[in-house]
């Protein structure tokens, strides 16, 4: 694990955002896979910001995201679909039919999963997968358990991330399951990068970098990518 300290979340937007930038330039028609949530909100800036003064372009760029919730319409404002048209592809130019999304709503989970890895591994597999981390050390929706999951899955959500992210939702109840990604699809990735800010994620990413790798704290098994560079403000960074 590559392991870098900023001050502040600001800096690692910065950071983080720079290192996409060059690489899509570098690679136009990359694949990216994305995840949601507050952590990755400054890089998605810093990224719009650099599209916006002309010096990238998502043109030719496919991504896929990490998960998405169980029985809510891909339209309702706390769908992870919107949250990425509203943080980033509305306000870059990628092509919608380049963005691919797990279908929460997906009757047959099983076949939906197939469908999400075969979409991957058709447009050449994942060149850097980006990561947060919860409380509890999950990544995507891989909850702490018995063992690392595969391929893409439908899971029950902990109450841990209910209480998390509960606070988002204001009309309706937040739902009870998650399609994500799996530790294998996510392990496939050639690059990933985690971010982790904030005193409240200090004891998982503890866990994740000094503790022993296990299905416990799922964000451990990072520990066994060949190239996993971790960005952490001085907060998540404070017990390690
Ligand atoms: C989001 C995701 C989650 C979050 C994690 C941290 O797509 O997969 O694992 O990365 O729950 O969430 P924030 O960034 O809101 O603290």
């Amino acid at each position: 694990m590559d392991i870098r300290i900023f001050k502040n979340e600001a800096e690692i937007g910065e950071a983080v955002g720079k290192l996409y930038c060059d690489f899509i330039n570098s690679k136009p028609d990359c694949v990216l896979g994305f995840a949601t949530g507050a952590t990755p909100v400054p890089t998605y800036n810093y990224i719009v910001e650099q599209y916006k003064a002309g010096k990238v372009s998502f043109k030719d760029v496919k991504t896929f995201n990490l998960d998405e919730y169980c029985d809510l319409p891909k339209t309702h404002k706390n769908s992870y679909y919107t949250f990425m048209l509203e943080n980033l592809f509305s306000k870059v130019d990628v092509n919608l039919d380049n963005v691919g999304f797990l279908d929460g709503n997906a009757a047959d989970p099983e076949a939906e999963s197939a469908r999400y890895a075969a979409d991957i591994a058709s447009k050449g597999g994942l060149d850097i997968q980006l990561l947060g981390i919860g409380r509890n050390g999950h990544i995507a929706f891989n909850e702490p358990s018995d063992e690392f999951s595969g391929e893409s899955h439908k899971v029950k959500l902990t109450d841990s991330t209910i209480e998390a992210n509960s606070i988002y939702f204001d009309d309706i109840p937040m739902p009870r399951y998650a399609m994500t990604m799996g530790i294998g699809s996510i392990m496939k990735a050639r690059k990933i990068i985690l971010i982790a800010t904030g005193a409240s994620k200090a004891q998982a990413v503890k866990d994740m970098i000094k503790g022993p790798v296990t299905p416990h704290c799922p964000a451990s098994v990072l520990q066994e990518h060949k190239d996993a560079v971790i960005f952490l403000d001085e907060a998540a960074a404070s017990l390690l």
